[in-house]
C-alpha cells in the first residue's frame, strides 16, 4: 500500500477531530495553503472571486462552509450568511455584472451549495426538520435571486436523511440538484432512481473515510463505479454535473455525452477552486461548461483537511512549510 493512501484515513479522522483542528489552525503556515482552496472568510471575498471566475467564462456554485452543526444557533447563522449572500448575488446580476441567468435558462450560471449537517440535520432534536426548513428558506431566497441550489453528499450516515430532505424540497423547487458519491456501494441504484426528468445529479468520487461495508476502497473500484454512475446519468433524461479533476472520468463524459446526443448545454463539468484551474479555462476555451465549486468562510478546516488527503502533494508542500518555519 503506498503511503498515501495509509495517510488519507489519518488525514480524514483528523479532519473531524476538534483537538486538531485547534492545533493545525494556529499554526501561521497553514493560512497560506488554505487561501489556494478557500476564497475568503467573507460574503465580500466570495463576491470578489465569483466575479473573477465568472468574467472567465466559468459557472460558479457558492459554498458557506460549515458542517456538522450541533447548536441551532449556528445553523440559524449558517443561513443569515446564504442569504446575504445571495442577496450581493441577485445584486451583481442587477448591476450590469454577469446576469444570473446566461445563458438563458435551463442553465443558471450561478449557484449555491448547501451541506444540510450545516443547517442542523445533526442537531439531536428535529435535526431533519430544522434542516429541511432552514434549507426550504436558502432555496427560496436562490429562486428569488435567479440561482440553482445543490445538496452536498456527506458521509453515509446521513445519506437517507439527505435524499428524503431533497426529494421534498423538490415538490416546491424542481430545479434543486443534488450530491451522489460513486465510492458507495448504493450510488448506482441511486442514479438510477434519480435521473429521471428535471432532475440534476453532482457525481464526485466522496471524499469522506467510510467503512469497506458501504464504500469501494480501492481507487480503481471507484473509477469504475464512477464510469458505471457516469453512464446511468448520461443515459438518463437529467442535467448530469460530472464533478472530477480526473482526466479520465472528464473524457468518459465527453465521449457517453456524444454517443447519447448530449450537446455542451445539457451536461456540465465541475471542478474545486484552486485546483486544476487552467484545466478548468482550457475546458471552457474547448466551450465546454465548467462550474467552479467556490467554498468561502471561517470555518474551514473540514473542507481543508478533505483537500489534502485527496492529494499527497498538498499534504507534502503543507509539511514543506511546517519544517521551513
Ligand atoms: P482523483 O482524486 O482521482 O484526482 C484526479 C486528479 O485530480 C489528481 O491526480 C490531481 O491531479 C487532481 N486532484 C484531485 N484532488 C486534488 C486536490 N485536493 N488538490 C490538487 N489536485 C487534486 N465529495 C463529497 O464527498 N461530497 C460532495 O458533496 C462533494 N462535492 C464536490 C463538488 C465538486 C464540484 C467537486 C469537483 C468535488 C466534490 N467532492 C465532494 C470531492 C470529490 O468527492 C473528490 O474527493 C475530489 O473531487 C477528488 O476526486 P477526483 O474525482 O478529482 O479524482
Amino acid at each position: 500500500m503506498a503511503a498515501a493512501d495509509l495517510l488519507r484515513p489519518a488525514l480524514l479522522a483528523a479532519g473531524r477531530c476538534p483537538r486538531m483542528e485547534r492545533t493545525i489552525s494556529k499554526v501561521p503556515v497553514t493560512r497560506n495553503l488554505v487561501d489556494r482552496f478557500v476564497a475568503g472568510e467573507t460574503e465580500s471575498q466570495a463576491i470578489t472571486a465569483t466575479t473573477g471566475i465568472l468574467d472567465s467564462g466559468r459557472y460558479i456554485t457558492i459554498d458557506y462552509l460549515g458542517e456538522d452543526t450541533t447548536d441551532l444557533t449556528q445553523a440559524n447563522n449558517t443561513v443569515s450568511h446564504y442569504l446575504v449572500l445571495l442577496s450581493n448575488l441577485s445584486a451583481l446580476a442587477t448591476s450590469g455584472g454577469t446576469p444570473a441567468t446566461f445563458p438563458p435558462s435551463p442553465v443558471r450560471t450561478i449557484e449555491v451549495s448547501l451541506k444540510l449537517s450545516a443547517l442542523g440535520q445533526s442537531l439531536a432534536r428535529d435535526g431533519h426538520k430544522v434542516a429541511l426548513e432552514n434549507a426550504h428558506k436558502i432555496c427560496t431566497a436562490a429562486e428569488e435571486a435567479g440561482a440553482w441550489v445543490t445538496v452536498d453528499a456527506e458521509d453515509h450516515t446521513t445519506t437517507d436523511s439527505t435524499l428524503s430532505i431533497v426529494r421534498e424540497l423538490r415538490e416546491d423547487f424542481p430545479t434543486l440538484g443534488t450530491v451522489l458519491q460513486a465510492y458507495l456501494k448504493r450510488t448506482e441504484a441511486d442514479c438510477k432512481d434519480m435521473s429521471g426528468p428535471g432532475s440534476r445529479i453532482r457525481l464526485c468520487k466522496g471524499a469522506y473515510k467510510e467503512p469497506a461495508s458501504v464504500a469501494h476502497q480501492e481507487k480503481t473500484a471507484v473509477d469504475d463505479s464512477y464510469l458505471r454512475c457516469l453512464r446511468i446519468l448520461m443515459n438518463g433524461q437529467g442535467y448530469p454535473m460530472v464533478a472530477s479533476h480526473d482526466p479520465a472520468m472528464i473524457s468518459a463524459a465527453m465521449q457517453y455525452a456524444e454517443a447519447k446526443g448530449r450537446t455542451a448545454d445539457e451536461f456540465e463539468l465541475q471542478m474545486l477552486y484552486g485546483i486544476r484551474d487552467s484545466e478548468q479555462l482550457r475546458l471552457v476555451g474547448e466551450q465546454k461548461h465548467v462550474r467552479t465549486y467556490l467554498p468561502y468562510g471561517e470555518q474551514w478546516y473540514g473542507y481543508f483537511m478533505r483537500r489534502l488527503a485527496e492529494r499527497p502533494a498538498n499534504l507534502a508542500f503543507f509539511l514543506r512549510s511546517l519544517a521551513s518555519r
